[in-house]
């Protein structure tokens, strides 16, 4: 880090703070290999196969066993679930991935996995199934909540920070391996893809979360690709994930139907059949042996994989962590300060912040203001022992003002009399989240759910009533919106003063709420997913499909290569105080460019901005998307501070993936480096051009 003028500062993001205590960049792979060769020369086939799967259906207190011979002295895998926090029992929810998404704060994402990895260990296990890395094809995705974003590098950048901070504890699974981003035909359906689409949108993430952070394991996906199931897709499993990347840890596939095959699967690349053998029994190995279909060798190298992560993470002596870690002081907080960093400003009419002044009368509103909302109730869920509603937020918050609850079938004419109105409005775990069908929730005990992706992207009727009648009678009206993606509100932005992304806001939601409604904290989150004036802005999506074909557009490539503006860019978040981002100085380095940009809070309270470099690659030969982001920071400023931010770009990020060589290529072209505060605000930009040998500031 060097300092550019003697008073200011220069930030950088900074590798080593993320990776730190990463056991997985700890292995010494040449001492495993030695041990583990001897441990699998002295196991017989039934031990080989033993270790090629799940160890029964449903968890054991939230833990799926797969593996393991104690004469052997091999542990099982203890696998928990999932992103946005341990499912098992009880344990602190956060907020979900794209809340944390939004903070764009690879700092605080690494603490996010580092108290998610401690509080599954303190649960016994040895393996969290997350993160979900699938990007945000379409923001109709019901899973959309679970993943960070529909851009690969800010996907990459937060994969990265989760998986090096749960690491310090236990293995992680990123998911799903690949192109799953529908949800209700993500059994059959098949994600149609050419080379250059995968290895440059859908992949990148992947590969970072297995080379920069070596994530432990892979979950593969349901879907096929190119018609292939992706739990017997070598192209997937062994050509790309071993044979590109050099991956070393073990794939298991996703429950119950992503393994569809013995001998195909096995040969293909898939490790571990989850979370039971049903292809993967003995009998069904031995008939493939026997068939000639499987050989020795693979299911060896198979159980190989398995046995290899045991010893490299040394499993058989890690110590279980006192489960007094679980939903700790620490850990609450933190879910708090994740919470109140995710909030997105995208309105602010002069109503916000609130000031807690004697007199002041407020009412929230609205069925949602009292639920406990964190998010769908497919395999990401959690249970918290506490949970901070909005209305609990507001209420404890409070010390002068007065706060009036309105459900959202009362009489809401009298709102008027009140200064301001809160509308707590949104969406929930019956609109989207994971498929699962009212039946098997009824078998279970659980609520009538549903979840599954959106047909559209509008608020059910109810709650559009709601915000109608709120905004008719209120004198101000702010709206809290809740849910795990993208959500229309053109038709009604015009009739309120506020709104507040607040996404699933976890278990310490309503307290965040508060913190940033009265200015204690002023938001600073951006959105990960673009939010479209209405569907039309958007490609075709149909939730029934299935076939998808994939290309090179989506999301806000999509709306920039179409001239569509959308309602809140990629990028965008408003903030209580203001920021200038001054001067732009692009440097030449050996491997790519240093950008140094200045950002000074113009304004009159604390607050973060996230600065953004997209590059355009102009007079190319190939196709080329209109901009792509590929750098970001986030600075927190004083009033009339100044710093200096770093952003490294290196040249390996603008280049594009040649089919005809299958490999990366850099073009020679016109690169245009643009700076700002999100995808459709870069005032600052830097001009430079390769000509297939060497760089010239033009
Ligand atoms: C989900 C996975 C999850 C697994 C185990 C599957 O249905 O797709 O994300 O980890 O169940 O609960």
């Amino acid at each position: 880090m060097s300092s550019r003028s003697a008073n200011r500062q220069v930030v950088a993001f900074d590798k080593q703070v993320i990776h730190a205590g990463n056991k997985g960049l700890d292995i010494n792979h040449e001492e495993v290999a030695v041990k583990v060769d001897a441990l699998m020369a002295s196991m017989n086939l039934e031990q080989k196969i033993n270790e090629l799967h799940g160890l029964q259906q449903t968890p054991i207190e939230g833990l799926y066993y797969a593996g393991g011979d104690p004469d052997l002295g091999i542990p099982p895998f203890k696998m928990v679930d999932g992103p946005r926090g341990a499912r098992a029992g009880t344990a602190t929810a956060f907020p979900v991935a794209i809340g944390r998404a939004a903070t764009f704060d690879v700092e605080l994402e690494r603490r996010v996995g580092l108290a998610m990895g401690l509080e599954v260990a303190a649960k016994g296990g040895n393996v969290i199934l997350a993160p979900t890395i699938n990007l945000l094809r379409h923001p109709g995705w019901g899973r959309a909540q679970e993943t960070y974003s529909e851009d690969p590098f800010h996907m990459g950048a937060m994969s990265v920070a989760f998986i090096s901070g749960a690491q310090n504890y236990v293995l992680t699974s990123p998911k799903h391996f690949a192109l799953n981003n529908l949800e209700i035909t993500r059994f059959e359906l098949s994600a149609n893809i050419d080379a250059r689409t995968l290895h440059e949108v859908y992949l990148p993430h992947f590969k970072r979360s297995v080379q920069e952070a070596a994530a432990g394991s892979i979950m593969s996906a349901y879907n096929k690709m190119n018609g292939v199931y992706c739990g017997e897709q070598p192209i997937l499993l062994t050509e790309i994930l071993r044979d590109d990347w050099g991956f070393k840890g073990f794939v298991e596939s996703d429950w119950f139907l992503g393994t569809r095959s013995t001998a195909p699967a096995i040969n293909s690349g898939m490790d571990i059949e989850m979370p039971a053998a049903f292809r993967y029994s003995g009998e069904n190995i031995q008939a493939a042996l026997e068939s000639g279909e499987l050989n020795d060798e693979t299911l060896h190298r198979n159980a190989r994989r398995s046995v290899y992560q045991k010893v490299a993470w040394k499993l058989a002596e890690m110590e279980v962590p006192d489960e007094s870690v679980v939903e700790c002081e620490a850990h609450i907080s933190l879910a708090r300060e994740v919470a109140e960093k995710s909030f997105v400003l995208l309105k602010n009419d002069n109503v916000l912040p609130l000031k807690d002044e004697s007199g002041l009368k407020i009412a929230i509103v609205g069925d949602l203001a009292d639920t406990i909302n964190l998010g769908d109730k497919g395999s990401s869920f959690v249970t918290s022992s506490e949970v901070s509603t909005p209305l609990d937020g507001l209420r404890s918050f409070v010390k002068n003002a007065s706060v009036e609850y309105f459900k959202s079938d009362e009489n809401l004419e009298s709102l008027g009399q009140f200064d301001v109105s809160i509308v707590v409005a949104g969406l929930t775990y019956v609109e989207e989240g994971e498929f699962i069908p009212t039946q098997q929730q009824e078998s279970e005990g659980g609520d009538l759910a549903r979840g599954g992706d959106r047909e559209d992207l509008a608020l059910p009727e109810h709650q559009l009533s709601l915000i109608d009648r709120a905004a008719r009678s209120s004198n101000k009206t702010i709206v809290l919106l809740e849910g795990g993606s993208a959500i229309q509100v053109t038709d009604w932005l015009e009739s309120v003063d506020a709104l507040l992304m607040v996404w699933y806001p976890g278990r310490e939601g309503g307290s965040a709420i508060a913190n940033v409604l009265f200015g204690h904290v002023s938001p600073s989150g951006k959105l990960s997913v673009s939010f479209p004036k209405a569907m039309n802005q958007l490609m075709d999506w149909d939730v029934n499909a299935l076939d998808v074909d994939h290309d090179l557009l989506h999301g806000y490539r999509y709306l920039d290569f179409h001239d569509h503006i959308p309602e809140f860019p990629f990028g965008f978040g408003l903030s209580y105080t203001s920021f200038v981002v001054g001067e732009l100085n692009v440097a030449r380095n050996a491997i790519g460019f240093d950008v140094i940009v200045s950002v000074t809070n113009t304004g009159d309270r604390q607050g973060a901005e996230i600065v953004q470099l997209y590059v355009e690659c102009t007079e190319a030969k190939m196709f080329r998307v209109p901009r792509e982001l590929k750098g970001f920071g986030r600075v927190t400023l004083d009033p009339g501070e100044t710093i200096d931010l770093l952003m490294e770009l290196n040249d390996t990020d603008l280049c594009y993936y040649n089919m005809d060589k299958s490999d990366w290529q850099l073009e020679a072209c016109r690169y245009e480096l643009k700076v700002g505060t999100s995808s459709r605000n870069l005032p600052l930009a830097s001009s430079w051009l390769f000509d297939g040998k060497q760089w010239q500031a033009a």
